[in-house]
């Protein structure tokens, strides 16, 4: 099959393993192109795009906005800070003005789940979720497993930790959703507060053992402390990020208890000296860079496909 079976990538929950291998398949040809002197194909001349991001990005804003350019897309960008959202416009209202000047492809960052989905039934275009609150993050979980293919060969069997802040995680929803399809073992880690009661649901194992985590797996993917969602009254998810650090940390001390190499992921931005130290980040065992060229690539395949789908 060379076409995807959905009309929108709105998460990784309605994509089939056919889906997953052409979209690797299309970003090994795209990462060769972004590694040429001239890094630029025509593939969407004439296709106009535009990324809303009505939350903060670095990473994933840069990136889609580089794949969009390096297919000759038209782009138009929107922040909603400077927008008249902050004059009381609806999402609908905002995103059908914007397709009023004939756009073809919406990209979405939302801090409310669902929204991606809600515009995808709601409006004539094509939608492509950059992450919505704590649901999903499909475009990163794809480009963490292109990166894992590309370091392990194959997931199926292998071991992958996803540690740290689960509950507020649109990540590691993504990500385990991805892995599971493609044949890994996936197990979540971190204080009980931080993972969510049914998460087994997912064919996950739960542990709060760090150590003893690192032991079983093969790759640790080290999740960032959500500090602007770690609010809940007066009782705090831990106690401090000292402690937090102590307990879930990676550190070089950890790294050196383990009798065999392992693979450490991070999505970005990382909160230094807190779920990762910059010893173990910066180390030869760290894939973080890799995920982040990844990302240009699976994002070019992503927009490729939906857009030859029409
Ligand atoms: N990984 C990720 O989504 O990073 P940004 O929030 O910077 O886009």
């Amino acid at each position: 099959m060379n076409q995807l079976s959905i009309r929108h990538l709105t998460g990784i929950r309605g994509l089939t393993r056919n889906d997953l291998d052409l979209i690797f398949q299309t970003a090994k040809g795209f990462k060769e192109v972004i590694n040429r002197p001239i890094k630029k194909v025509p593939s969407l001349r004439d296709i106009t795009i535009a990324n809303l991001f009505f939350e903060n990005s670095t990473r994933t804003r840069l990136s889609f906005e580089l794949a969009e350019k390096r297919l000759s897309a038209d782009v138009v960008n929107f922040s909603a800070g400077s927008s008249s959202v902050k004059k009381g416009e609806t999402l609908v209202d905002t995103v059908n003005n914007i397709l009023a000047m004939k756009v073809d492809l919406v990209v979405i960052r939302h801090p409310h789940p669902g929204a991606p989905d809600f515009l995808a039934r709601k409006l004539d275009t094509v939608v492509v979720n950059a992450g919505d609150g704590t649901h999903e993050h499909p475009t990163q979980a794809l480009l963490d497993a292109f990166s894992l293919l590309e370091r392990l060969g194959d997931l199926e069997g292998k071991n992958v930790a996803i540690v740290g802040d689960i509950r507020h995680s649109r990540v590691a929803i993504s990500n385990i959703l991805c892995l599971k399809l493609m044949g890994a073992n996936v197990r979540v880690c971190g204080p009980k507060t931080l993972i969510p009661k049914h998460i087994q649901t997912l064919g996950v194992e739960v542990s709060h053992d760090l150590d003893e985590t690192l032991l079983w797996c093969d790759v640790a993917n080290m999740l960032r402390i959500q500090l602007e969602r770690q609010e809940r009254g007066s009782v705090p998810y831990f106690p401090s990020l000292r402690e937090y650090a102590m307990q879930y940390g990676l550190n070089n001390e950890r790294m050196n208890r383990i009798d065999r190499p392992i693979t450490i992921m991070h999505p970005g931005p990382i909160n230094r000296g807190v779920e990762i130290t910059s010893d173990v980040a910066d180390s030869a065992h760290s894939i973080i860079l890799d995920q982040v060229e990844n990302g240009v690539a699976i994002r070019m395949a992503v927009l490729y496909l939906l857009t030859a789908k029409g």
